[in-house]
C-alpha cells in the first residue's frame, strides 16, 4: 500500500519537474527532494513480492516473418531472455533493478542490426540488471562467431552488478554460454576525477576497446549529465574509431536538452539524432514509461581528436 506521504512527495516531485521544464528555467530541484521520494519509496510493505523472473520474447530474425496478421507466428522461432527484475521503480536506492523503456527499444534496433554487435567488443554504460547486454550476448552466440566478440556491462552499483551477472549466467539464457560476457564496475564519474582518470583511460583504451558503447535510460537526473558526457568523452577519443549509441526516455524535456547542450559543447565529440524506427514492438507495450519518446544519440570522437 502507498502511504500518503509517499503520494503527496511523488506528486510534489512531478509538479516541480514540469513547473521547471514549462518555465524552461534552469533551476534545478534540490536533491533533498529526490532522496526524501526515493527513501519513501524504499519503505517495505507486506504487499506483493518487488521482484520476479520476467521472460522477454523476441524474434531474433523478423525480417524474415510474416507476423503483421499473426497468423503465422510460431514461438519456436523466438528467443528468451529471462530476467530476476524489480517491479517497483526502485530498490535499494537504485533505479537499476528492473529493464527500462530505453533499454527494449536498443535492444529492438540492435535485433534488427546484428551486424552492429556480432564479433565486436561492446561496451554497455549503465547496464542495470543487464537486459540489453544479455541480447547482444545472444546476437553474438547466434552468429557462432562469439568468440570474437565480448560484452561488458558496467554500472556504478555492485547490488545491481551482482544481480546482472546473476541474470547474464542464468542457465536458460543463451548468454549463459557466451565465454567473454564481463560485468565491471565503471563509474562514469571517475572521468573528471584526476585521480582516477588515468585508471579509467587504461581500462577503456587497453582493456575494453569498445568497437560500440551502448547506454539505455541514463540520463535521469540532471547531475550525472557532466560525468556521463565525461566519460563518453573519455571513451570516444581513447578509442577514435569507435560510436556510441545512447537511448534516452524523454520524461522530461528540460533534462533532454540539458543532455543535448553538454554533448554538443563537449570538446571532440559529433553527434546525430537517429531514427530508429522501432514502433510499437511487443517489447516497448506497458511498463511505467508507455506513451513517452525514446530519443536515441549517436556521438562519435571528431576526427583528427585524441
Ligand atoms: C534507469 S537505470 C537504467 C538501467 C538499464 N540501462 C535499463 O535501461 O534498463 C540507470 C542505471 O545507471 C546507473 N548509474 C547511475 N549513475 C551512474 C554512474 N555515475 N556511473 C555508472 N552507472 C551509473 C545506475 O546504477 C542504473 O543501473
Amino acid at each position: 500500500m502507498i502511504s500518503s506521504s509517499t503520494i503527496f512527495c511523488s506528486t510534489h516531485t512531478w509538479n516541480l519537474e514540469q513547473h521547471s521544464a514549462e518555465e524552461d528555467s534552469d533551476l534545478e530541484i534540490d536533491s533533498r527532494i529526490y532522496d526524501r521520494f526515493l527513501a519513501l519509496l524504499n519503505i517495505s510493505s507486506d504487499g506483493p513480492p518487488t521482484q520476479s523472473y520476467i521472460t522477454h520474447f523476441w524474434d531474433p530474425s523478423p525480417s524474415l516473418r510474416r507476423d503483421d496478421n499473426g497468423d503465422d507466428v510460431d514461438l519456436a522461432w523466438y528467443q528468451k531472455t529471462t530476467l530476476l527484475e524489480s517491479r517497483t521503480m526502485i530498490e535499494a536506492g537504485t533505479t537499476g533493478m528492473r529493464t527500462w523503456l530505453a533499454s527494449l527499444v536498443l535492444a529492438q534496433y540492435l535485433i534488427r542490426h546484428p551486424d552492429l554487435v556480432r564479433g565486436k567488443r561492446i561496451l554497455e554504460l549503465g547496464s542495470g540488471i543487464g537486459f540489453l547486454g544479455c541480447v547482444v550476448a545472444t546476437l553474438q552466440c547466434l552468429d557462432h562467431d562469439y568468440g570474437a566478440g565480448t560484452v561488458w556491462l558496467s554500472d556504478v552499483n555492485e547490488t545491481v552488478l551482482a544481480r546482472c551477472q546473476d541474470n547474464v549466467r542464468l542457465p536458460c539464457n543463451t548468454s549463459s554460454s557466451h565465454p567473454n560476457v564481463r560485468c565491471c564496475f565503471l563509474d562514469w564519474s571517475a572521468a573528471l576525477d584526476p585521480d582516477r582518470i588515468v585508471v579509467t583511460k587504461a581500462l577503456l583504451r587497453e582493456e575494453i576497446s569498445p568497437h560500440l558503447i551502448l547506454g539505455a535510460d541514463i540520463v535521469f537526473d540532471p547531475s550525472l549529465i557532466p560525468p556521463l558526457v565525461a566519460v563518453l568523452n573519455l571513451a570516444l577519443r581513447e578509442n577514435p574509431s569507435a560510436s556510441a549509441i545512447i537511448a534516452l526516455t524523454e520524461r522530461n524535456p528540460a533534462t533532454m536538452q540539458k543532455f543535448v547542450d553538454a554533448i554538443s559543447n563537449s570538446e571532440g565529440l559529433t553527434w546525430e539524432q537517429m531514427d530508429l524506427g522501432v514502433i510499437n514492438t511487443a517489447f516497448v507495450e506497458g511498463g511505467p514509461d508507455t506513451g513517452n519518446a525514446v530519443l536515441v544519440f549517436k556521438i562519435q570522437a571528431s576526427r583528427g581528436t585524441n
